[in-house]
C-alpha cells in the first residue's frame, strides 16, 4: 500500500506492506537506520521517534498509522550546518554516550521533552526518559546533558 507522510520536514510516499511496523518502514524502506530495534516489544525506547509532537515507540506503531502524520527521527535532529545540535553536543560533553545503541532514542526523548518545556526538573527529565533503557551510562550523564541544554536554550531565547 502507498503511505504518505512527512518525514523530517519533507513529504514522502512509500510503497510498503500494510502489516509492518513504522520502525521497519523507516529502516527497511526509507533507509533511516538511526532508530534501533532493541526489544521490538515497547520496552527499551531504542526505536523512539516523535510522531505529531508525541514520543512513540516506532516498533509499536503500524506503518499505515503513519499516514498523514509528521514524523521526526534522529536523522532530522542536527544543527543548521548538518553537524550535532546543542543537545547532541551536550551528550558528548557530559560523557552521556558509550555504546550508542540507546542514544538516538535518548536524544529523541530529550528533544520531545524540550519541545514542551525548557525548565524541566531533574525528576521530570527522569520521567521523560522512563521508557528509554541504557545499559551503559547509568543515566546520570544523560540527565545532565538534557538539563544543560534546557538551560542553554532558555538563555538563548531570552
Ligand atoms: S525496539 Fe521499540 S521499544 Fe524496544
Ligand atoms: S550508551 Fe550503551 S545502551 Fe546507552
Amino acid at each position: 500500500m502507498l503511505i504518505d507522510f512527512t518525514l523530517n520536514g519533507k513529504p514522502v510516499t512509500v510503497d510498503a506492506p500494510s502489516d509492518i511496523t513504522l520502525l521497519d518502514l523507516l529502516r527497511d524502506h526509507l533507509n533511516m537506520t538511526g532508530a534501533k530495534e532493541g526489544c521490538a516489544v515497547g520496552e527499551c525506547g531504542a526505536c523512539s521517534v516523535i510522531m505529531d509532537g508525541r514520543l512513540v515507540n516506532s516498533c509499536l506503531v503500524l506503518a499505515p498509522q503513519a499516514g498523514g502524520s509528521e514524523i521526526l527521527t534522529i536523522e532530522g535532529i542536527h544543527a543548521p550546518d548538518g553537524g550535532p545540535n546543542d543537545l547532541q553536543d551536550n551528550f558528548i560533553t557530559y560523557g552521556a554516550v558509550q555504546c550508542g545503541i540507546c542514544i538516538p532514542g535518548m536524544v529523541i526523548a530529550g528533544e520531545a521533552l524540550l519541545m514542551k518545556t525548557l525548565e524541566p526538573t531533574r525528576q521530570e527529565i527522569r520521567v521523560a526518559l522512563a521508557g528509554n533503557l541504557c545499559r551503559c551510562t547509568g543515566y546520570q550523564q544523560i540527565v545532565d546533558a538534557i538539563e544543560a541544554t534546557a538551560v542553554q536554550r532558555k538563555i538563548a531565547r531570552g
